[in-house]
């Protein structure tokens, strides 16, 4: 039986290290009754991550938009997400300030048909390191992130929820 182990290392060094990281999704899952959905994709390009969301079912306006800590949707509230994803220890603030939560994606806005879409370059999150986005969750809050009410920007309640996971590579 001592054959075991030695075949186990030797199986094990013959895998090739994981390739980085291309693309990742969060698909957006209604919370409740709220009938909001849709798809948020984070790629890496230079100086950041861009993020592109589609989310349909809302209601006409701005809604809070971010990362929180857990990528947890199992509450029908969606509170098992945690708090806003902050790292560094910073306030809550807008993705383009230099002083904010790394989860912090500002708002996306809904025209009179529900839908709403957004893209932007993130230059705090990453697949990598301290600010890994990686596993973690988006929330879609019911009103308007106000990007500077601590510690979450009166967004009031939870809409949509999903986990950022990782896309297979094109
Ligand atoms: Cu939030
Ligand atoms: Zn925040």
């Amino acid at each position: 039986m001592k054959l075991v182990p030695f075949v186990f290392l030797a199986a094990a060094a013959a895998v090739a290290a994981p390739a980085p990281v291309s693309k990742a999704v969060a698909v957006l899952n209604p919370l409740g009754a709220s009938g909001v959905s849709g798809t948020v994709t984070f790629t890496p390009v230079e100086g950041g991550l861009k993020v592109t969301a589609r989310i349909k079912g809302l209601t006409e306006g701005a809604h809070g938009f971010h990362i929180h800590e857990f990528g947890d949707c199992s509450a029908p509230d969606g509170t098992s997400a945690g708090g806003h994803f902050n790292p560094t220890g910073d306030p809550h603030a807008g993705p383009k300030d230099a002083q904010r939560h790394t989860g912090d994606m500002g708002n996306v806005v809904a025209g009179a048909d529900g839908t709403a879409t957004l893209e932007y370059v993130d230059h705090r999150a990453a697949f990598e390191g301290q600010n890994a986005v990686l596993g973690r969750g988006v929330i879609v809050h019911e009103k308007a992130d106000d990007l500077k009410s601590q510690p979450t920007g009166d967004a009031g309640g939870r809409v949509a929820c999903g986990v950022v996971g990782v896309v297979k590579a094109d």
